[in-house]
């Protein structure tokens, strides 16, 4: 990893679910406009994800010098989520998750990204992904998106 402080992928605790959510948030902030605006507000999201989704997913966060700093929602063969701080973007964070999803689920993964997120899409390719479907918007958002899907 070309991160110079200690880092480490680990299994969040209830503790991280805040501050993991807020990574994500600072995340979808700074990729608009590859990645569309949320539909819903700040404290909705948090709300959503710390009381609905990370209780009932298995939720990992990549930290740096002890700082939750990526994060990745795993369900089922599903990565619902992966996002890092993008103050840490391009430093191997996002690959630290990714190893680690392919560990937890080592016969095949999916996801949905959007089809406007070409960095997200060469990310994914590099790791062994490849499209296998998608929709014209049949999401939140509203917008075109693919199905990505890697097999052992
Ligand atoms: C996509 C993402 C998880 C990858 O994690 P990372 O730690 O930045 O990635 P790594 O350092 O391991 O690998 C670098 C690659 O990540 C991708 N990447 C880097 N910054 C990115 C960004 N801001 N947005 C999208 N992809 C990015 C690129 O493919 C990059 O390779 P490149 O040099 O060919 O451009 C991370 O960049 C991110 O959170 N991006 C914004 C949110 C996002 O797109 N999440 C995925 C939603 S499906």
């Amino acid at each position: 990893m070309a991160v110079d402080g200690v880092s480490r992928v680990r299994r969040a605790e209830e503790a991280d679910y805040r501050t993991a959510t807020e990574v994500l948030l600072r995340s979808r902030y700074a990729s608009v406009p590859a990645i569309p605006s949320l539909v819903h507000s700040d404290e909705e999201v948090k709300a959503h994800f710390v009381g609905t989704v990370m209780p009932f997913a298995e939720v990992w966060v990549a930290e740096v010098d002890e700082a939750v700093s990526g994060v990745l929602v795993l369900n089922g063969n599903w990565i619902e989520q992966l996002y890092v701080d993008p103050d840490w973007t391009n430093q191997g964070l996002g690959t630290a998750l990714m190893e680690r999803a392919k560990v937890e689920r080592p016969e095949a993964l999916d996801l949905w990204t959007f089809e406007s997120n070409r960095g997200a899409q060469r990310f994914y390719e590099r790791h062994g992904f490849r499209a296998v479907g998608g929709t014209n918007g049949d999401n939140e958002e509203g917008e075109a998106d693919i199905h990505y899907r890697w097999v052992k």
